[in-house]
């Protein structure tokens, strides 16, 4: 069975960096599918590229055991699965041009704090 989390923005404290859309039926176009894996100690790709104004569906998977997802700067933060228990879903709108940094949220091992990565929202 998959499960799909749908992260919504909620009350976003993170002045607009990057909105989370609430429904995927409030698209006005197709969002960008990015599949992101995560296995100990690395995101791949980690290193994430859009366009500004671009709706971005990040589909997270895990090789292994459960990691996290957190935006830092944002209270977008998910809980990647363990290998074979489905994904998590962010779906955002890349608004404000930038470079952030995503990070592991949830403790995994030795290697925990260096599983990072970036988002980059160019003009
Ligand atoms: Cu992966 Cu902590």
């Amino acid at each position: 069975m998959t499960r799909t989390t749908w992260l919504r923005g909620g009350s976003l404290a993170c002045a607009a960096l990057l909105v989370v859309l609430v429904s995927p039926s409030s698209f006005s176009q197709d969002p960008t599918v990015i599949r992101v894996t995560a296995e100990r100690f690395t995101f791949t790709p980690s290193h994430i590229k859009v366009k500004r104004g671009t709706i971005v569906e990040l589909r997270l998977r895990s090789e292994d055991t459960n990691h996290g997802f957190r935006i830092v700067g944002s209270n977008f933060n998910a809980i990647i699965p363990k290998r074979g228990r489905g994904e998590a879903t962010l779906i955002f709108r890349a608004d404000t041009p930038g470079r952030y940094t995503f990070e592991c949220s949830k403790m995994c091992g030795a290697g925990h704090t260096f599983m990072r990565g970036t988002i980059t929202v160019g003009e």
